[in-house]
């Protein structure tokens, strides 16, 4: 078995907000990992680090055989990446983008402008190839910017979240030209919020979801200003309206978090009457992605074919 991309321990914080707390990947060359997780489960952070934009704390990965920290440009001659928020130049035609694309990777003027037309072609935008951009619906930009990730036939491509925000159709054409990407061998790893998406086109997937703090506070007045003196701790914070007194805090890493919670309460002259780390179970996964509880569990227990899933903490 050959590993296309293979990370260990790997931890990232910004500040005191823990976006990742020792993830492990592994993905066999010629598959496709898909990386699920909701907002602000560490999706981008995990894919920025693999694709050399961002250096872990700790932990180690390698990507085609070559070590992201040590062997950077290694890395980046045999990746692709399409990032969450557009990378393409909103002034130029789609022609011009994937020339300039080119040009950057060191092709000829006459292999960068053949390149793009077979690209164009592929990609379905030769009609509007000579067309500003900023006139492309939000399909056909992330078409052109998945078609600007692979100028330079790369073997390893991040997609990361491909299809968030196109309408049902666009998104289902952007499922087809990944899959024509991964039919020919590419190895692929997805981040996405979908778990419809990561079903369709992965056959591994990790989820990425944080622990939850739950702070009991001794009076219900207190709960408001709790909740937003955490918040640089971890996710968006969630008062329940059930319990009250009580605030539910995403964060990565659990036992650092509890520490400067507990003291940043006692400054602020905040009682506690309890606070407790909670693990994220499959369930609090599914919910924090779908927004409502599994059914009877069929969606979790009934893995597509052949396909295996894991969790993983961040
Ligand atoms: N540059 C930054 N500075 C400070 N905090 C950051 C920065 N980038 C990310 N974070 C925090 O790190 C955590 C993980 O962020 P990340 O963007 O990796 O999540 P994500 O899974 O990609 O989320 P989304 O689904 O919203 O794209 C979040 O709590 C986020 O607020
Ligand atoms: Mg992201």
């Amino acid at each position: 078995m050959t590993l296309a991309i293979k990370a260990s321990g790997l931890a990232k914080a910004y500040g005191d907000v823990i976006a990742l707390n020792g993830i492990d990947i592994e993905v066999e060359q010629g598959t496709v990992l898909g990386l699920l997780g909701p907002n602000g489960s560490g999706k981008t952070t995990t894919v920025r680090i693999l694709a050399t934009l961002l250096q872990a704390d700790s932990g180690s990965a390698s990507v085609g055989g070559f070590d992201v920290a040590t062997q950077p440009d290694e890395v980046r001659s045999v990746i692709g990446l399409t990032g969450q928020y557009a990378a393409v130049d909103e002034y130029l035609t789609g022609r011009e983008n994937l020339e300039l694309f080119g040009r950057l990777f060191h092709l000829s003027k006459f292999d960068a402008a053949k390149r793009a037309t077979e690209l164009l072609d592929r990609f379905d935008l030769s009609d509007a190839a000579d067309r500003g951009i900023k006139g492309y619906s939000g399909g056909m930009r992330r078409r052109l910017d998945l078609a600007a990730s692979l100028i330079g036939r790369p073997n390893v491509l991040f997609l990361d979240e491909p299809t968030t925000g196109l309408d049902p159709r666009s998104r289902q054409g952007m499922w087809a030209v990944i899959e024509d990407l991964i039919s020919e061998g590419t190895t692929v790893l997805l981040t996405t919020q979908y778990l419809e998406e990561a079903d369709q086109l992965a056959n591994r997937i990790v989820v990425l979801d944080h622990d939850r703090i739950e702070i009991v506070c001794e009076s219900a007045q207190d709960v408001a200003r709790a909740a937003s003196l955490i918040q640089e701790f971890g996710s968006a914070p969630a008062t329940s309206e059930e319990v009250v007194k009580t605030v539910l805090l995403p964060v990565a890493g659990g036992s650092t978090a509890i520490v400067n919670i507990v003291r940043k309460l006692d400054e602020n002259k905040i009682a506690i009457a309890d606070i407790a780390l909670r693990r994220p179970t499959l369930d609090d996964v599914f919910l924090s992605l779908t927004g409502h509880a599994t059914e009877a569990d069929e969606a979790i227990s009934a893995p597509a074919k052949g396909r295996r899933g894991r969790k993983a903490r961040s």
